[in-house]
């Protein structure tokens, strides 16, 4: 990234959609770019660039082994990165561009560098259908790596501010997006060679299973495939309580449902009318207010979330939220 004349980092750009064209070339340039998607923020770096990659994973202190996602433009773009089953091209097809990264074996001289692919025969590929992000891949023409532009364990970011946050020091950019629509990451499909749900994410597995016509397998003995399913992540600086049913003396209290909040700086609702579309949209977004109220510490009670739908989904990084941590 630029270096102040003193050598320490400058602080990230915030770019409108007019700046576009500068974040493609800083992308271009081998810089890491921060843009909206539809599910979080993702920190873009081109996907061919093994330095640009190395340098993605040292600002999110991202442990090497875990793979990134190549987002690119359409179908076409896709298919030139990854040799995708049958059952591939079904499902990109039905949900392209979306909330869906498939992973398949790695297409021979396809652009995805190996330290984007930390070194697997697979690869994971998705078409975004943020209008930003796909007028971003338009321009720079060439896939782009991108997790999620957060720091490694952290809250996933679902507006710009929140990437601002917690990588202002460490990027060239941001792209302004406003706040993303589904606000939790892709669903992530494997071919084993049947379909293998390695993450729910935005686009459901029961949607998923009617355009298939059977049942999506899980992976055997563990779900723990994708290598960025870890126990402790989207961690915020509180303790989570799940399935709580109110706050106990001192919680935070994250609800869900016609319950009633109670009153105070320290509680938010997912969705007071139990809908999961909108619970999944604010889930980080309440996460990181609710860690802020709390300074970061002390405990966030949360209401229990139906496991169903978009509420898969929610369970996921709200067990990871609450898991123990890696670190002391
Ligand atoms: O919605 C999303 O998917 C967002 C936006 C920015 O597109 N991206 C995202 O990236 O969530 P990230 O890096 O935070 O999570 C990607 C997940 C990781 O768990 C990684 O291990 C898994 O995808 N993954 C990537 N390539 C894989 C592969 N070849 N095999 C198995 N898992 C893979
Ligand atoms: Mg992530």
């Amino acid at each position: 990234m630029t270096q102040r004349p003193d050598g320490r980092p400058q602080r990230a750009a915030l770019w409108t959609e007019a700046d576009l064209p500068v974040a493609a070339e800083a992308l271009l340039a081998g810089g890491l770019v921060a843009f909206p998607t539809e599910t979080v923020y993702g920190l873009g770096v081109r996907a061919d660039d093994p330095a640009a990659v190395a340098r993605l994973y040292a600002a999110k202190g991202r442990p090497r082994f875990n793979p990134l996602i190549a987002h690119v433009v359409d179908l076409g773009a896709a298919e030139a990165l990854a040799e995708l089953p049958a059952e591939a091209m079904r499902l990109a097809t039905a949900f392209w561009p979306g909330p869906l990264t498939l992973v398949a074996p790695r297409r021979p001289g396809g652009r995805v560098c190996d330290l984007a692919a930390a070194g697997l025969a697979t690869v994971g590929v998705r078409v975004p259908a943020h209008p930003v992000a796909l007028a971003l891949l338009r321009a720079v023409g060439v896939p782009l790596a991108a997790p999620s532009a957060n720091p490694s364990g952290r809250v996933s970011p679902t507006t710009a501010a929140h990437v601002m946050a917690g990588l202002a020091e460490r990027i060239d950019g941001v792209l302004e997006g406003g706040p993303c629509t589904v606000g939790v990451e892709s669903t992530i499909i494997g071919f084993d060679p049947a379909p293998v749900l390695l993450r729910p994410g935005g686009v459901t597995a029961e949607a998923l299973e009617a355009v298939l016509g059977h049942a999506l397998a899980v992976p055997p003995g563990s779900r723990i495939t994708a290598p960025g399913q870890l126990a402790s992540h989207y961690a915020p600086g509180a303790r989570l309580r799940l399935g709580a049913t109110a706050p106990r003396k001192g919680e935070g209290w994250l609800g869900f449902g016609p319950d009633a909040v109670p009153a105070g700086t320290c509680t938010r609702s997912l969705s007071a009318r139990g809908d999961l579309e909108e619970a999944a949209a604010n889930l980080f977004g309440h996460l990181r207010a609710l860690d802020s109220a709390m300074g970061g510490t002390g405990t966030i009670a949360v209401a229990a979330v139906p496991d169903e739908g978009l509420g898969r989904a929610i369970n996921d990084r709200l067990r990871r939220a609450a898991a123990p941590r890696e670190e002391p």
